[in-house]
């Protein structure tokens, strides 16, 4: 392995710091030493409570139970915006920069209050109460913010699912969560392009008898169809509503949201995150790991639709007072400026975005980047998926001009936030490593005994010891969570991925250990998009791989076997295709689609990934052993046949 090259906290940074390398040191030993001391005092500097807690946490990782702050209440609605007004009432809280970039606003903390209040007492109307599921199916408007702290200040459950899910996909989750109302907009725009919400939330909708109700938020005037009691316009519904509704007091333990992720088998499941603890660690870690000073704009490029969204997009940011971003459009719409002139216009100092965006902006050359401005830039953020060095160096010293650190943050929808991610103005830098965790956090590296690994080795990654913002259960199935988190090592919460550490004591995150995708940033499960495939009358059986893709990190590589008497053909290509796209997104669409003759399989009859994943890497000399399997002869057969050569 060549030896990573090591940026130091550029010294302009570290005079102005939040956090510098001692602080850190201290703080971290503090939090591991006597966790429940540490979260108290943060419990106390970082959120308004109504009433105080009985026991700090209460947690056992063999039962995989875990609880923050039992017998507190307080509203995430209050702490995100009432709080904040007797000193913030006029700044902006949230700039929404639309798809077209002539289309801006600023929404002040006193106007978000009001939007928040009247909605909450919109949903209220309707007969939403606290408890009750609300999905949200928006574009990246103002309103999904409102809908997300609305459900917040009433005590209701949302579960936002990105606008880029198809119906069949919506249906799933209105369904699992047996929502009681569905927040859409008549249609999104992104990239100069509409998405037709409200159509696909009708179609979602048919059938199922748990919606009573179903708001439209009017973003382009497209057209629509109307259902006389169950739909209700946002912007009339609002026009009579009260600015006055006082927020619902709930547990530190009650639900805010469930958020929707795939895993290696079944379904996507239903992260469930509870109040206090989440609202603490976002906030917490939006304030260190940013470097967050009062007056910074900051511009989370995510999808609200993602956890990234709900965490430093809104709720985060908005309960540190802060003014956050929210975009509307696509990294290169009108054309591959756009990110920068946004920082222009805005004043942007902290910009946190994907690798996947870096890469295709990478692709289109310095030119685009190096004709704006930027000196407002002070911070640069990763996450998703590991950020090659090549990549890192060119958002670093291009984006950046080497001025701004970039912090890559590892973390997953069921973390709720940042775990392992370098504090900018303590930890000296090395491209692709997420370096050191965050306060409270301890990762460990496991053998597949399970026993805890020790100094600068690989394995997989766990955690040891509870955090406030992990996840409490699977909604519905409190029993998968327990399967799929807290089996695999028994007093350990597993992540799924897999990673190394370095002599520093530095993490470097190598990806999914499962049977789990990262495309584009997106987490697919394999299984799901199999599902989807073998729905074609076609197709008998189908076995989807990554593959490593040059800027969307991992490619979908889809082996499918024929019907007898089929035959594989362009156009059933674009079939599969399509079919995938109209069950689960475009997302998820297979780049490449290899008719398959046969599967390897086992005699058991379990298909050997392993051997598929090989083939798909073109590593055809590290198959292993094959002479196990029910009929070795189909290897040879999917080589000679193999795409992506
Ligand atoms: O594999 C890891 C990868 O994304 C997974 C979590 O995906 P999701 O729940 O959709 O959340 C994404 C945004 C937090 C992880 O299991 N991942 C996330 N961040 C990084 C990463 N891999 C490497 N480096 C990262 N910074």
């Amino acid at each position: 392995m060549s030896k990573p090259n090591i940026h130091p906290v550029p010294e302009a940074f570290k005079a102005q710091t939040l956090m510098d390398r001692d602080t850190y040191d201290r703080l971290y030993a503090q939090s591991i030493n006597d966790p429940d001391s540490f979260w108290a005092d943060r419990a106390n500097e970082f959120l308004d409570w109504k009433t105080p807690w009985d026991t700090v946490s209460d947690w056992d990782f063999k039962e995989g139970r875990a609880a923050w702050f039992k017998g507190a209440t307080l509203n995430v609605c209050y702490n995100c915006v009432d709080r904040h007004l007797p000193e913030r009432a006029n700044q902006t809280a949230i700039i929404w920069e639309g798809d077209e970039p002539d289309q801006d606003k600023h929404i002040s903390y006193q106007e978000l209050f009001e939007e928040v209040s009247k909605f909450g007492n919109v949903l209220k109307d309707r007969g939403v109460k606290k408890g009750d599921r609300v999905v949200i199916y928006m574009p990246m408007i103002p309103e999904a913010a409102y809908a997300m702290l609305a459900c917040a200040r009433i005590g209701a459950i949302h579960s936002v699912v990105f606008g880029g899910f198809s119906p069949e996909a919506l249906k799933d989750r209105i369904n699992d969560a047996g929502a009681c109302a569905v927040i859409t907009a008549d249609e999104g725009v992104r990239g100069g392009k509409t998405v037709p919400l409200k159509i696909n939330a009708d179609k979602a909708m048919t059938g199922i008898d748990t919606v009573h109700t179903c708001i439209t938020v009017k973003r382009t005037g497209g057209d629509v169809n109307w259902h006389g009691d169950r739909d209700v316009w946002y912007h009339e519904a609002i026009a009579s509503a009260s600015a006055e509704c006082e927020p619902e007091w709930v547990e530190a333990e009650d639900a805010l949201f469930t958020l929707y992720t795939s895993g290696s088998t079944g379904k996507p499941k239903g992260v469930v995150h509870t109040s206090a603890g989440y609202l603490l660690s976002a906030a917490l870690t939006h304030k260190y790991v940013f470097d967050y000073h009062e007056g910074d704009i900051y511009w989370c490029t995510a999808d609200v639709g993602w956890i990234t969204g709900h965490s430093y997009i809104v709720y985060g940011p908005l309960a540190n007072g802060a003014t956050t971003l929210m975009f509307e459009g696509v990294p290169t719409y009108p054309d591959a400026s756009r990110c920068w002139q946004v920082v222009d216009k805005h004043k942007v100092n902290i910009f946190y975005t994907a690798p996947t965006a870096i890469r295709a902006l990478m692709g289109l050359g310095n030119e685009p980047v190096t004709k704006t401005s930027r000196a407002t830039l002070k911070l640069l953020g990763t996450v998703g998926e590991p950020i090659n060095p090549e990549a890192w160096e060119w958002y670093y010293k291009v984006v950046g001009e080497s001025r701004c650190p970039i912090v890559d943050t590892w973390w997953q929808t069921e973390t709720g936030a940042i775990m392992i991610a370098p504090l900018p103005g303590a930890v000296d830098l090395k491209p692709g490593s997420a370096t050191l965790p965050m306060f409270g956090i301890e990762p460990v590296l496991m053998d597949p005994d399970g026993n805890e690994l020790e100094g600068a080795t690989s394995g997989n990654l766990a955690i040891k010891s509870s955090w406030p913002s992990q996840i409490r259960s699977v909604y519905g199935d409190h029993q998968r969570m327990i399967d799929t988190y807290f089996s695999a090592y028994k007093g350990y919460y597993f992540t799924g991925d897999g990673a190394r550490r370095d002599e520093d004591g530095y993490f470097w995150i190598t990806g999914r250990v499962d049977d789990v995708l990262n495309v584009s940033g997106h987490r697919l499960g394999t299984a799901e998009i199999e599902s989807a495939l073998v729905l074609h009358p076609s197709i008998s059986e189908a076995a989807v791989v990554g593959y490593q893709h040059d800027v969307k990190g991992q490619g979908v590589y889809a082996y499918v076997s024929l019907m007898a008497g089929k035959e594989g053909s362009d156009e059933l290509v674009k079939e599969l295709r399509d079919l995938v796209t109209q069950e689960i997104g475009p997302i998820a669409k297979p780049d490449l689609i290899h008719f398959a003759p046969g599967l390897p399989k086992t005699r058991s009859g379990k298909i050997m990934r392993r051997i598929l994943r090989k083939i798909a890497a073109n590593e055809l000399d590290s198959l292993g052993d094959t002479s196990t399997l029910a009929d070795p002869g189909v290897v040879d057969q999917l080589i000679e046949t193999r795409l992506n050569k």
